[in-house]
This record gives C-alpha cells, structure tokens and sequence, in this order.
C-alpha cells in the first residue's frame, strides 16, 4: 500500500508503515538523471531539488514505488525493499543508531578480561588461506578492539605483510614500520625497557593511525608482559559513577606533542571523544607526550579532578588483560579503544618487536567485501597470490605495489563498483548483498 499526502510518501510493508519526505526520495533519486549509473554516485547537488518539493502521485507497480513529484513533474522508482532498508530515524525502533557509523560504543561488544571467554586470536596460515576465518578475525577487530594472530614468522618486516592483508600501512615519522627494543638514546620510553602504563599510540597525531599492529620477533627473558584495556568499557563505567568527570573528560581537549630533531607534532583532543549523538567514539590516553593545559584556573583543577578519576578507572587491575607475547605473536589493535602497555623487562636488546599503523576505515572495507562475497563460497589460491608479488626494500622491509595488495577479485570490484546497487535495483546485489553467508555468527570469537 502506499500513500501520499503533499510532503510526503507513505508506504506499508509487512506491519509497519514508513514515511518518506519528499525531498529525501529526490535526493535519493535511482533514474539516470540524477544519478551515474556507473558509479552510482550522484549527478545533482542539494540546491537542484526545487524547493517547496512536494509528491504529487504515487503508485504500486509490482515490487517498485514510482513517486511523481510536484512542482516538476519528476519520476522516481524505488524497490520496495530498498526503501524497506533505508527507513527513517526511529522507524525501525533503534533510536537513529543507523546513522552512527559502525565505530561508536553501541557497535562494539565492550568486555572485561573476565568476561571475555576465549581470547580473540587466530593462526597467521590459516589467515592467509580461509576468507571466512579471515573475516571473523578482523570482525573480532572491529568488535572486541583487538585481535591475536599466532604464527606470523619471526622475521623482520612481516608485520607490514600483516597490515597489507587488510588495509594500507600508514607511515609517520618513525617509519613504515618501526622497531620495539632497547635503543642506546631512546626518543621514546617504548625503546627502553621500562614499563610503560596502558596508553593509545601517536595521541600527538590527528588523524590519529585507528589501527596498531606489534609483532613479537624476540620475547623478553622476564617482565615485557602486555597489558590491553577496553578503554570504551572503562568509558561506559565512568559515564555511569561519575557523570560529571566523564562530561569535564570529554569535553576537555587536551595538547599532546611529539618532538625530536625532525618531527614536531601537536594534536589537542579530548581523551574521550564522542560521537555527534554523544556515544563514545575514540579513546586517547597516554600521559607521557601529553603538553600542559593552558585554560583557565579552576578549569585546569576541575580537569586534573576528573583525569585522576578516569586514569585510576582504567588502571583498576581487573580491567587489565595480560599476555606474554611470544615470537611469531601478532597483535592487531583498534588504537582508538583499547590501551596498550608493557611491564618492564630484564637484560638489554633481547626482546624485540616490530609495529606499524594502519587505519580501520581500510579494515572495515576488506571485511565487508569480504561479507559481499559470501566468505565461505571463496576459494583461497587467489588470496595467495598476494603474498607472493612482493620484494623487500634496502632495510629489509616488506614491500608490496598498492595494486598487488588485494587479491584480483576485489580490485576488479574497485573498477565496477555500482553496477546494481542504487534504490531503484534492490536485489542481492543491493549494497553489497549484505549479511551474505555470515549473518548471526557475526561476533563469534575468531580463534
Ligand atoms: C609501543 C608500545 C609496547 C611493548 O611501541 O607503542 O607501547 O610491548 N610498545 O613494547
Ligand atoms: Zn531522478
Ligand atoms: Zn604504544
């Protein structure tokens, strides 16, 4: 059924009733006119929508909606159950979470070691050669902030073979990767072996690098235990004891740098950053390259106040999931959740690990494709191409051309990207055919 009164469209399917403005259906127009039909991106801009914009007519025709619009006389069609997909705010009864993008609290499964059953982690081998295992460990990424690969050799510059398996290696000043061991004249506290406290990366950097890989070359002989804290559980709790710290937390941006000889960074941002609906987004926590405050007096008291609050929060012990990481051991981390840190170890040079940084806009993207192709129905020889054209740099790096990265399938997907996925065609091919063969198991532990 549908009907239609001046502004709006209205639509039955199954039970509910959805209402559509007019001017939201002519920005979301499928026909040729307003939209490329090959790359499905959008021809008109907001201002060519005449203002006023009103739906004169509506019809059935089988599983398509065809909206006339006044005051142009313009024609739209959409498939029933594209529209079905892309109800309004609050029609499907999440509150207007369909507008958040996958990265705040709401989406993510928040834990305390305790709670965590088995450890997110998965075999570097079986990685490589099962796309559906493979999805279900960065799922774990996405979802639990952090997952555990075992079995990525104990080689120099194969943390960036790690990163490349799911997105693009972000560079910054220390490097495409970087080293994790006693330096003789450390820029940082990570190239010495004290302890360092649960922190995020790179706080100084804007965008801040989403992802932290650390690959274990060498163990420490005692001490150089990791430590990993769901810094958005922690943030759930402050917001729950102590409303008032969390507001002043996350409100409050606070200057972080980074200088040596060559580099001098500055970022200045709250150590909770919330998303424009006010859930929790992104951590950033590390005290050590934190730069004084400069606002006003009782500001500056009423910070160090709820900072204290929310620093002895998230050191409580039972928020502290430790691991010893052994050679071979790969930890891939959400750098805007979850807090890292290192008890400190004995003798000099021994323990040795490698990181880089990627970003998780990249890993969401290789995992939904992932998704859109059905996972468990891929066969993994192509996937093994990409671990062949590779060649190693004069440091003994990993590198591989940005074109080799994805196995074929998914770069011949980067050239036709829109066939079929507009309003009008619905179908499996809609978005991305979502849900395809992963559905309800979606969280499962990856190991
Ligand atoms: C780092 C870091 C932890 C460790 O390099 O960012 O926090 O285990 N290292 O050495
Ligand atoms: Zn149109
Ligand atoms: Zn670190």
């Amino acid at each position: 059924m549908v009907s239609w009164d001046d502004g709006k469209l209205e639509l039955t399917v199954g039970e509910r009733t959805l209402c559509f403005p007019a001017v939201w259906l002519r920005d979301n127009c499928p026909c040729p006119t307003c939209r490329d039909p090959d790359s499905g991106q959008k021809l008109k801009d907001v201002t060519d929508i005449p203002n006023g914009l009103a739906v004169a007519a509506a019809e059935d025709i089988g599983e398509s909606v065809v909206v006339t619009y006044a005051p142009d006389r313009h024609r739209s069609t959409f498939s029933r159950s594209w529209l079905a997909d892309h109800a309004l705010d609050g029609a499907g009864g999440d509150g207007g979470r369909t507008q958040d993008d996958g990265r705040t609290e709401d989406d993510k499964e928040l834990w305390l070691p305790a709670d965590l059953g088995e450890l997110p982690q998965g075999s570097w081998p079986r990685y490589l050669a099962e796309p559906a295992y493979r999805g279900r460990v960065l799922d774990a990424v996405l979802r639990r902030g952090f997952a555990l690969l075992r079995g990525v050799p104990a080689e120099a510059g194969r943390v960036l073979e790690v990163a490349a398996s799911f997105g693009f290696v972000r560079e910054t000043n220390y490097g495409r990767l970087f080293d994790v061991r006693v330096e003789p004249r450390p820029g940082n506290l990570a190239f010495t072996s004290r302890p360092i406290l649960p922190h995020t990366d790179n706080p100084y950097r804007d965008p801040v690098p989403t992802v932290q890989l650390l690959h274990c070359l060498r163990a420490a002989d005692d001490g150089g235990q990791t430590s990993l804290t769901d810094g958005f559980a922690a943030a759930r709790e402050l917001r729950a004891t102590d409303r008032e710290a969390f507001q002043i937390v996350a409100g409050t941006p606070v200057p972080f740098g980074y200088t040596d000889q060559s580099t001098e960074l500055r970022a200045s941002q709250p150590l909770i950053q919330l998303s424009p609906r006010g859930r929790v987004r992104g951590i950033r926590f590390n005290n050590r390259s934190a730069r004084p405050l400069r606002l006003p007096y009782a500001e500056v008291t009423a910070f160090y106040a709820a900072y204290r609050r929310w620093a002895e929060l998230l050191a409580r012990p039972e928020r502290q999931l430790t691991l010893r990481l052994a050679p071979g051991d790969c930890l891939i981390l959400d750098n805007t959740r979850i807090l890292h840190g290192r008890s400190a170890f004995g003798g000099t040079g021994r323990r040795h690990l490698q990181g880089c940084y990627a970003d998780l806009d990249g890993l969401a993207s290789t995992l939904a494709v992932l998704r859109r192709r059905g996972m468990a129905g891929m066969d993994g020889n192509e996937e093994k191409e990409e671990h062949h054209d590779r060649d190693r740099d004069d440091r003994g790096a990993v590198r591989r051309a940005g074109s080799a990265r994805l196995p074929r399938r998914a770069r011949d997907h980067r050239r036709a990207p829109a066939a079929g996925r507009g309003p009008g065609r619905g179908g499996p091919g809609d978005e991305g055919g979502r849900g395809g063969g992963w559905g309800a198991g979606g969280g499962g532990p990856a190991a």
